[in-house]
């Protein structure tokens, strides 16, 4: 376990999204620091494989990409293996009033939140304007923006009493550049930087940070599923010339929610490996 600046020995942290992919890279990071955490996701294991539900989401069908890698409990069990406290619960950050229970439960099996990182996301609306219906895009906003909003709402008042906070919200080069075929994704990504520029200004007063990731295209389950041409594409105009690993990604958010980054908020960090550059 790590000392100094970088430790987050007696910390609690929250991520949602946490049972797969950056989120999972996250929590497994924030662990291995010391935190305490807690693991929370719409999905968790053994949610059985079904197809019927494939229409709820969009064409990729990225919340299905196999089962076994859903990973909530696992995770969970990961941490507190080598012996730092951790649980798994279920939250959905679509529903405002399960984020609160949720929080509750959290505060209760970890003590209160010190670092929040607001990861979860639907990625899969995939599909050019005239296919995109209202029912995607408030789909889209509600999870990947107002989801972000409900859990900073959740745990800013214990930060604000206890003098300090970090929050991390993932959002993307599509935040930053905007997001071919997917307007409703690349909107709320960019809002989630207009959240985090606001309420850094508004957090700096109670020792609240308030920060943003934006990665460039990582080797996640979603993004695997992605066609082999566009890939090859995008590694082509990405200056590193190949796709970002989860753990680069989750070595950001750690830097950002330990005491090396105390005097950083407000800032969007772009972990893009040079995908972000003007290349061609
Ligand atoms: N993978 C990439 O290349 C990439 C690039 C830029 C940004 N991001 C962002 O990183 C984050 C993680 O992406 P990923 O690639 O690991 O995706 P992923 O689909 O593997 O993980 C997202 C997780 O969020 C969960 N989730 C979805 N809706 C939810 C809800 N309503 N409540 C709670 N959890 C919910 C899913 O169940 C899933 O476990 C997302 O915010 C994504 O937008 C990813």
């Amino acid at each position: 376990m790590m000392n100094g600046s970088w430790s987050l020995v007696n910390k609690v942290a929250l991520v949602t999204g946490a049972s797969r992919g950056l989120g999972r890279a996250m929590a497994l990071a924030l662990g291995e620091a010391g935190a305490k955490v807690a693991i929370t996701d719409l999905l968790v294991e053994g949610r059985a494989y079904d197809p019927d539900r494939l229409g709820e989401y969009g064409r990729l069908g990225s919340h299905f990409a196999g089962n076994d890698g859903i990973k909530t409990l696992a995770t969970a069990d990961e941490i507190i293996a080598p012996g730092a406290p951790s649980c798994a619960m279920k939250m959905d950050v679509a529903e405002p009033e399960e984020i609160h229970r949720v929080v509750l439960a959290i505060t209760k099996t970890l003590g209160p939140i010190d670092i929040l990182i607001n990861n979860a996301a639907v990625m899969d609306n995939l599909g050019p304007l005239e296919e995109q219906t209202h029912e995607r895009w408030e789909r889209d906003l509600k999870v990947n923006l107002s989801g972000a909003f409900h859990c900073i709402k959740a745990v800013w008042p214990g930060m604000v009493k206890r003098g300090g906070g970090r929050i991390i919200n993932i959002s993307s080069v599509a935040g930053l550049m905007g997001a071919w075929l997917q307007p409703a994704y690349g909107s709320a990504k960019a809002g989630l930087l207009g959240l985090t520029k606001s309420l850094a200004i508004e957090g700096g007063r109670h020792n609240i940070t308030v920060n943003a990731v934006c990665p460039g295209f990582i080797a996640t389950e979603a993004v695997k599923l992605l066609d082999q041409n566009l890939l090859e594409r995008i590694r082509k105009r990405t200056a590193l010339g190949r796709l970002g690993t989860v753990e680069e990604v989750a070595q950001v958010v750690l830097f950002l929610a330990s005491d090396a980054a105390a005097y950083i908020t407000g800032a969007a960090i772009p972990v893009t490996g040079g995908s972000d550059l003007f290349i061609f």
